[in-house]
Protein backbone atom coordinates (compact mmCIF):
# COMPACT_ATOMS: atom_id res chain seq x y z
CA UNK A 1 0.00 0.00 0.00
CA UNK A 2 1.04 3.62 -1.13
CA UNK A 3 0.79 6.41 1.18
CA UNK A 4 0.07 9.63 -0.11
CA UNK A 5 3.42 11.03 -0.08
CA UNK A 6 4.78 7.96 -1.92
CA UNK A 7 4.68 6.46 -5.55
CA UNK A 8 3.94 2.89 -6.12
CA UNK A 9 7.41 2.28 -6.67
CA UNK A 10 7.73 3.34 -3.08
CA UNK A 11 9.72 6.35 -4.14
CA UNK A 12 8.37 9.70 -2.95
CA UNK A 13 5.62 11.11 -5.35
CA UNK A 14 7.00 13.92 -7.03
CA UNK A 15 5.49 17.34 -5.25
CA UNK A 16 3.81 18.36 -8.49
CA UNK A 17 1.87 14.70 -8.84
CA UNK A 18 -2.12 15.11 -9.02
CA UNK A 19 -3.88 14.81 -5.65
CA UNK A 20 -7.41 13.50 -4.79
CA UNK A 21 -10.48 11.91 -6.32
CA UNK A 22 -12.63 14.12 -8.42
CA UNK A 23 -13.80 16.64 -6.64
CA UNK A 24 -18.14 17.30 -7.01
CA UNK A 25 -18.98 20.16 -7.94
CA UNK A 26 -22.13 22.72 -8.89
CA UNK A 27 -21.73 25.14 -12.13
CA UNK A 28 -24.19 27.69 -13.76
CA UNK A 29 -24.57 26.49 -17.84
CA UNK A 30 -26.28 28.72 -20.12
CA UNK A 31 -28.23 25.98 -21.75
CA UNK A 32 -29.38 29.00 -25.13
CA UNK A 33 -28.18 32.50 -25.70
CA UNK A 34 -30.91 34.79 -23.85
CA UNK A 35 -32.46 36.64 -20.59
CA UNK A 36 -31.04 35.38 -17.01
CA UNK A 37 -33.77 32.18 -16.70
CA UNK A 38 -31.15 30.87 -19.96
CA UNK A 39 -28.66 30.16 -16.57
CA UNK A 40 -29.20 26.57 -15.27
CA UNK A 41 -27.49 25.25 -12.02
CA UNK A 42 -25.93 21.56 -13.17
CA UNK A 43 -23.68 19.46 -11.64
CA UNK A 44 -20.05 16.98 -12.39
CA UNK A 45 -17.13 15.77 -10.33
CA UNK A 46 -14.37 17.90 -11.63
CA UNK A 47 -10.92 15.30 -12.21
CA UNK A 48 -7.76 15.85 -10.83
CA UNK A 49 -5.62 18.41 -12.27
CA UNK A 50 -4.10 18.23 -15.80
CA UNK A 51 -0.53 19.55 -16.60
CA UNK A 52 0.09 23.14 -15.20
CA UNK A 53 -3.39 23.27 -13.40
CA UNK A 54 -4.86 23.89 -10.18
CA UNK A 55 -8.16 22.81 -9.05
CA UNK A 56 -10.17 25.17 -6.72
CA UNK A 57 -12.72 24.83 -4.29
CA UNK A 58 -14.32 28.15 -4.82
CA UNK A 59 -15.45 30.14 -2.12
CA UNK A 60 -16.61 33.48 -4.19
CA UNK A 61 -17.32 34.40 -7.75
CA UNK A 62 -17.33 38.15 -8.92
CA UNK A 63 -20.25 38.86 -11.51
CA UNK A 64 -19.56 41.21 -14.09
CA UNK A 65 -21.46 43.70 -17.02
CA UNK A 66 -19.76 41.31 -19.83
CA UNK A 67 -20.92 38.22 -18.62
CA UNK A 68 -24.41 39.58 -19.08
CA UNK A 69 -23.20 40.45 -22.94
CA UNK A 70 -22.13 36.53 -23.30
CA UNK A 71 -25.03 35.41 -21.85
CA UNK A 72 -27.61 38.10 -24.24
CA UNK A 73 -25.69 36.35 -27.54
CA UNK A 74 -23.82 39.49 -28.22
CA UNK A 75 -20.42 38.21 -28.23
CA UNK A 76 -21.47 35.27 -30.48
CA UNK A 77 -20.20 31.80 -29.88
CA UNK A 78 -22.12 28.48 -29.54
CA UNK A 79 -24.63 27.13 -26.61
CA UNK A 80 -24.05 25.63 -24.62
CA UNK A 81 -21.76 27.50 -22.37
CA UNK A 82 -20.31 28.59 -18.95
CA UNK A 83 -19.87 32.01 -17.62
CA UNK A 84 -17.70 33.79 -15.17
CA UNK A 85 -14.01 35.38 -15.56
CA UNK A 86 -12.77 35.54 -11.88
CA UNK A 87 -13.42 33.54 -8.51
CA UNK A 88 -11.21 33.85 -4.97
CA UNK A 89 -10.43 30.45 -3.57
CA UNK A 90 -8.74 27.57 -1.90
CA UNK A 91 -6.48 25.11 -3.80
CA UNK A 92 -7.10 21.75 -3.20
CA UNK A 93 -5.19 19.63 -5.86
CA UNK A 94 -1.84 20.82 -8.12
CA UNK A 95 -1.48 19.20 -11.31
CA UNK A 96 1.68 18.15 -13.20
CA UNK A 97 4.72 21.02 -13.51
CA UNK A 98 3.21 22.71 -11.49
CA UNK A 99 5.83 25.07 -8.96
CA UNK A 100 3.61 28.19 -8.34
CA UNK A 101 1.08 27.55 -5.63
CA UNK A 102 0.23 24.56 -3.38
CA UNK A 103 -2.25 22.87 -2.14
CA UNK A 104 -4.34 24.67 0.46
CA UNK A 105 -3.27 27.94 -0.57
CA UNK A 106 -6.19 30.73 -0.82
CA UNK A 107 -5.98 32.44 -3.83
CA UNK A 108 -8.04 34.78 -6.51
CA UNK A 109 -8.19 33.38 -10.65
CA UNK A 110 -8.35 35.62 -13.25
CA UNK A 111 -8.65 35.53 -16.28
CA UNK A 112 -10.41 32.41 -16.52
CA UNK A 113 -13.36 30.63 -18.33
CA UNK A 114 -16.35 29.20 -16.44
CA UNK A 115 -15.95 30.62 -12.70
CA UNK A 116 -19.72 30.43 -12.01
CA UNK A 117 -18.88 26.84 -9.74
CA UNK A 118 -18.06 25.59 -6.55
CA UNK A 119 -14.71 23.58 -8.15
CA UNK A 120 -13.12 24.53 -11.13
CA UNK A 121 -9.57 23.64 -13.06
CA UNK A 122 -7.88 26.84 -13.87
CA UNK A 123 -4.19 27.24 -15.04
CA UNK A 124 -1.45 27.89 -12.20
CA UNK A 125 -0.71 30.83 -14.45
CA UNK A 126 -3.56 32.62 -13.67
CA UNK A 127 -3.68 32.53 -9.88
CA UNK A 128 -2.28 34.96 -7.44
CA UNK A 129 -1.94 35.04 -4.53
CA UNK A 130 -5.15 36.24 -1.88
CA UNK A 131 -3.97 38.34 0.91
CA UNK A 132 -5.25 36.92 4.23
CA UNK A 133 -7.02 39.95 4.92
CA UNK A 134 -9.18 40.31 1.81
CA UNK A 135 -12.51 39.15 2.87
CA UNK A 136 -13.08 36.48 0.07
CA UNK A 137 -15.75 38.63 -2.04
CA UNK A 138 -13.79 41.52 -2.33
CA UNK A 139 -11.27 39.73 -3.51
CA UNK A 140 -13.50 37.97 -6.37
CA UNK A 141 -14.66 41.38 -7.32
CA UNK A 142 -10.97 42.89 -7.55
CA UNK A 143 -9.16 41.65 -10.48
CA UNK A 144 -11.36 41.99 -13.49
CA UNK A 145 -12.73 45.88 -12.63
CA UNK A 146 -8.54 46.49 -11.28
CA UNK A 147 -7.00 44.82 -14.69
CA UNK A 148 -9.42 47.43 -16.75
CA UNK A 149 -8.73 50.67 -14.54
CA UNK A 150 -4.94 49.76 -14.80
CA UNK A 151 -5.32 49.20 -18.66
CA UNK A 152 -6.94 52.41 -19.36
CA UNK A 153 -4.66 54.20 -16.97
CA UNK A 154 -1.50 52.99 -18.63
CA UNK A 155 -2.48 53.67 -22.53
CA UNK A 156 -4.42 57.30 -21.67
CA UNK A 157 -0.82 57.91 -19.73
CA UNK A 158 -2.49 58.87 -16.79
CA UNK A 159 -0.04 59.94 -13.99
CA UNK A 160 1.31 62.88 -11.69
CA UNK A 161 -0.69 66.12 -12.05
CA UNK A 162 -3.37 64.78 -15.30
CA UNK A 163 -6.76 65.31 -14.40
CA UNK A 164 -8.95 62.65 -15.57
CA UNK A 165 -12.96 62.68 -16.89
CA UNK A 166 -13.92 59.73 -15.98
CA UNK A 167 -17.90 58.67 -16.88
CA UNK A 168 -19.41 55.92 -15.09
CA UNK A 169 -17.61 56.84 -11.75
CA UNK A 170 -19.93 54.59 -9.18
CA UNK A 171 -19.49 51.63 -11.31
CA UNK A 172 -16.60 48.67 -10.61
CA UNK A 173 -14.01 50.00 -13.49
CA UNK A 174 -15.02 53.61 -12.37
CA UNK A 175 -14.17 52.73 -8.57
CA UNK A 176 -11.18 51.04 -9.28
CA UNK A 177 -9.71 54.19 -11.75
CA UNK A 178 -10.81 56.91 -8.93
CA UNK A 179 -8.70 55.03 -6.60
CA UNK A 180 -5.77 53.96 -8.70
CA UNK A 181 -5.57 57.33 -10.55
CA UNK A 182 -5.24 58.75 -7.01
CA UNK A 183 -1.94 56.33 -5.91
CA UNK A 184 -0.46 57.62 -9.38
CA UNK A 185 -1.04 61.33 -8.61
CA UNK A 186 -3.94 62.56 -10.59
CA UNK A 187 -7.50 63.73 -9.67
CA UNK A 188 -10.50 62.49 -11.17
CA UNK A 189 -13.87 64.59 -12.00
CA UNK A 190 -16.34 61.45 -11.92
CA UNK A 191 -19.83 61.37 -13.67
CA UNK A 192 -22.56 59.30 -11.17
CA UNK A 193 -26.10 59.54 -10.77
CA UNK A 194 -26.65 62.23 -7.09
CA UNK A 195 -27.31 59.35 -4.77
CA UNK A 196 -23.42 58.00 -5.74
CA UNK A 197 -22.03 61.31 -5.37
CA UNK A 198 -20.94 60.77 -1.67
CA UNK A 199 -19.67 57.62 -2.67
CA UNK A 200 -17.49 59.01 -5.79
CA UNK A 201 -16.07 61.69 -3.71
CA UNK A 202 -15.39 59.60 -0.63
CA UNK A 203 -12.84 57.38 -3.10
CA UNK A 204 -11.00 60.35 -3.89
CA UNK A 205 -13.36 61.82 -6.95
CA UNK A 206 -14.96 65.43 -7.72
CA UNK A 207 -18.18 63.95 -8.57
CA UNK A 208 -20.72 65.38 -11.58
CA UNK A 209 -24.61 64.67 -12.48
CA UNK A 210 -24.27 62.95 -16.11
CA UNK A 211 -27.10 64.10 -18.56
CA UNK A 212 -27.81 67.33 -20.45
CA UNK A 213 -25.10 70.15 -19.14
CA UNK A 214 -22.74 68.49 -18.49
CA UNK A 215 -19.94 69.90 -20.39
CA UNK A 216 -20.61 73.04 -18.72
CA UNK A 217 -20.72 70.75 -15.24
CA UNK A 218 -17.52 69.37 -15.71
CA UNK A 219 -15.78 73.02 -16.35
CA UNK A 220 -17.37 74.36 -13.12
CA UNK A 221 -15.45 71.47 -11.29
CA UNK A 222 -12.03 71.77 -13.46
CA UNK A 223 -11.89 75.54 -11.56
CA UNK A 224 -10.70 72.98 -8.76
CA UNK A 225 -9.64 70.09 -10.33
CA UNK A 226 -7.52 72.06 -13.31
CA UNK A 227 -9.03 71.47 -16.60
CA UNK A 228 -8.87 67.60 -18.32
CA UNK A 229 -6.29 66.02 -19.62
CA UNK A 230 -7.15 62.34 -19.97
CA UNK A 231 -10.99 60.84 -19.95
CA UNK A 232 -11.91 57.19 -19.52
CA UNK A 233 -15.24 55.85 -20.64
CA UNK A 234 -16.74 52.92 -18.46
CA UNK A 235 -20.46 54.17 -19.01
CA UNK A 236 -20.47 54.01 -22.63
CA UNK A 237 -22.90 56.18 -23.70
CA UNK A 238 -23.51 58.59 -27.00
CA UNK A 239 -22.88 61.66 -24.12
CA UNK A 240 -20.09 60.57 -22.51
CA UNK A 241 -17.84 60.00 -26.19
CA UNK A 242 -18.89 63.60 -27.27
CA UNK A 243 -18.23 65.31 -24.26
CA UNK A 244 -14.56 63.64 -23.85
CA UNK A 245 -13.67 64.36 -27.43
CA UNK A 246 -15.56 68.01 -26.29
CA UNK A 247 -12.67 68.77 -23.53
CA UNK A 248 -9.61 65.93 -24.02
CA UNK A 249 -7.17 65.83 -26.71
CA UNK A 250 -7.94 62.38 -29.07
CA UNK A 251 -4.88 60.67 -28.12
CA UNK A 252 -5.78 60.39 -24.21
CA UNK A 253 -9.06 59.49 -24.13
CA UNK A 254 -9.67 55.37 -24.27
CA UNK A 255 -13.47 53.59 -23.25
CA UNK A 256 -14.04 50.22 -22.34
CA UNK A 257 -17.23 49.98 -23.52
CA UNK A 258 -16.61 49.97 -27.15
CA UNK A 259 -19.06 50.90 -29.45
CA UNK A 260 -19.52 51.45 -33.57
CA UNK A 261 -19.16 55.64 -32.67
CA UNK A 262 -15.94 55.25 -30.62
CA UNK A 263 -14.48 52.96 -33.27
CA UNK A 264 -15.39 55.91 -35.82
CA UNK A 265 -13.70 58.44 -33.22
CA UNK A 266 -10.60 56.85 -33.46
CA UNK A 267 -10.09 56.37 -29.56
CA UNK A 268 -8.22 53.74 -27.73
CA UNK A 269 -10.87 50.83 -27.34
CA UNK A 270 -10.13 48.07 -24.60
CA UNK A 271 -11.14 44.86 -23.90
CA UNK A 272 -12.00 41.78 -25.77
CA UNK A 273 -14.06 43.24 -28.29
CA UNK A 274 -13.55 43.14 -32.01
CA UNK A 275 -11.06 45.35 -32.96
CA UNK A 276 -10.10 46.16 -29.15
CA UNK A 277 -6.94 46.22 -27.50
CA UNK A 278 -7.16 43.53 -25.34
CA UNK A 279 -3.98 44.62 -23.46
CA UNK A 280 -3.19 40.85 -22.12
CA UNK A 281 0.13 41.77 -21.49
CA UNK A 282 -0.92 44.59 -19.26
CA UNK A 283 -3.66 43.06 -17.01
CA UNK A 284 -1.93 39.76 -16.51
CA UNK A 285 1.20 41.72 -14.92
CA UNK A 286 -1.53 44.08 -13.08
CA UNK A 287 -2.77 41.10 -11.02
CA UNK A 288 -0.22 40.88 -8.20
CA UNK A 289 -0.16 44.35 -7.78
CA UNK A 290 -3.65 44.69 -7.20
CA UNK A 291 -4.44 42.29 -4.88
CA UNK A 292 -1.08 43.81 -3.02
CA UNK A 293 -2.90 47.07 -3.01
CA UNK A 294 -6.30 45.99 -2.14
CA UNK A 295 -4.58 43.39 0.97
CA UNK A 296 -2.81 46.64 2.29
CA UNK A 297 -6.20 48.72 2.12
CA UNK A 298 -4.64 51.11 -0.44
CA UNK A 299 -7.59 49.79 -3.43
CA UNK A 300 -11.43 49.06 -1.62
CA UNK A 301 -13.74 46.67 -3.47
CA UNK A 302 -17.28 47.54 -3.08
CA UNK A 303 -19.29 44.51 -2.40
CA UNK A 304 -23.46 45.55 -2.85
CA UNK A 305 -24.45 42.30 -3.27
CA UNK A 306 -23.72 38.56 -2.49
CA UNK A 307 -26.18 36.00 -3.55
CA UNK A 308 -25.78 32.11 -3.14
CA UNK A 309 -24.51 30.65 -6.81
CA UNK A 310 -28.58 29.19 -7.08
CA UNK A 311 -29.54 32.70 -7.15
CA UNK A 312 -27.78 33.77 -10.63
CA UNK A 313 -30.60 34.64 -12.45
CA UNK A 314 -31.58 37.51 -9.48
CA UNK A 315 -27.69 38.41 -9.88
CA UNK A 316 -28.19 38.75 -13.64
CA UNK A 317 -30.93 40.72 -13.12
CA UNK A 318 -29.61 43.48 -11.25
CA UNK A 319 -26.54 43.71 -12.85
CA UNK A 320 -28.80 44.73 -15.78
CA UNK A 321 -30.49 47.40 -14.06
CA UNK A 322 -26.62 49.41 -14.73
CA UNK A 323 -27.12 50.49 -11.12
CA UNK A 324 -25.15 48.73 -8.85
CA UNK A 325 -22.48 51.08 -7.36
CA UNK A 326 -20.15 48.20 -6.60
CA UNK A 327 -19.75 44.12 -7.10
CA UNK A 328 -21.83 41.41 -7.50
CA UNK A 329 -20.73 38.47 -5.82
CA UNK A 330 -21.87 34.41 -6.44
CA UNK A 331 -21.37 32.35 -3.38
CA UNK A 332 -21.43 28.55 -4.13
N1 LIG B 1 -13.46 46.51 -22.00
C1 LIG B 1 -13.26 45.88 -20.86
O1 LIG B 1 -12.24 45.20 -20.68
C2 LIG B 1 -14.27 46.02 -19.77
C3 LIG B 1 -14.00 45.52 -18.50
C4 LIG B 1 -14.93 45.73 -17.49
C5 LIG B 1 -16.11 46.38 -17.78
N2 LIG B 1 -16.36 46.79 -19.03
C6 LIG B 1 -17.62 47.47 -19.37
O2 LIG B 1 -17.62 48.71 -18.69
C7 LIG B 1 -18.94 49.04 -18.26
C8 LIG B 1 -18.92 49.28 -16.76
O3 LIG B 1 -18.55 48.09 -16.11
P1 LIG B 1 -18.64 48.00 -14.51
O4 LIG B 1 -18.17 46.66 -14.11
O5 LIG B 1 -18.02 49.20 -13.90
O6 LIG B 1 -20.22 48.09 -14.34
P2 LIG B 1 -21.11 48.32 -13.06
O7 LIG B 1 -20.30 48.11 -11.83
O8 LIG B 1 -22.35 47.56 -13.24
O9 LIG B 1 -21.43 49.88 -13.06
C9 LIG B 1 -22.20 50.50 -13.96
C10 LIG B 1 -22.29 51.98 -13.50
O10 LIG B 1 -22.60 52.76 -14.61
C11 LIG B 1 -23.17 53.94 -14.12
N3 LIG B 1 -24.00 54.54 -15.15
C12 LIG B 1 -25.18 54.08 -15.65
N4 LIG B 1 -25.61 54.89 -16.64
C13 LIG B 1 -24.67 55.89 -16.75
C14 LIG B 1 -24.54 57.02 -17.59
N5 LIG B 1 -25.46 57.34 -18.51
N6 LIG B 1 -23.45 57.82 -17.43
C15 LIG B 1 -22.50 57.53 -16.50
N7 LIG B 1 -22.58 56.46 -15.67
C16 LIG B 1 -23.65 55.65 -15.81
C17 LIG B 1 -23.96 53.56 -12.90
O11 LIG B 1 -23.77 54.54 -11.92
P3 LIG B 1 -25.01 55.44 -11.40
O12 LIG B 1 -25.92 54.48 -10.66
O13 LIG B 1 -24.37 56.46 -10.56
O14 LIG B 1 -25.70 55.96 -12.63
C18 LIG B 1 -23.38 52.20 -12.50
O15 LIG B 1 -22.90 52.18 -11.17
C19 LIG B 1 -19.81 47.86 -18.71
O16 LIG B 1 -20.40 48.17 -19.95
C20 LIG B 1 -18.84 46.73 -18.86
O17 LIG B 1 -19.26 45.72 -19.77
C21 LIG B 1 -15.48 46.63 -20.04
Amino acid sequence: MTSPTTSATGQPAPQSAPQGAPAPARYVEAEAFGGPEVLQLREELVPAPGEGQVRLQVHAIGVNPIDLKIRSGARGGTAPFRLGYEVAGVVDAVGPGVTTVRVGEEVIAFRIDGGYASALLVPAADVVPKPASLPWAEAAGLLLAGATAVHALEVTGVGEGDVVLLHGAAGAVGQAVIQLAGLRGARVIGTASERNHDLVRDLGAAPIRYGDGLVDRIRAAAQETGAPTAAIDAAGTEEALTTSLALVDHDRIATVVVTPRAAEAGIKRLGGAAGADPGTAIRDAARAELARLAGEGLLRVRVVRELPLADVQEAHRFVAENHAAGKVVLLP
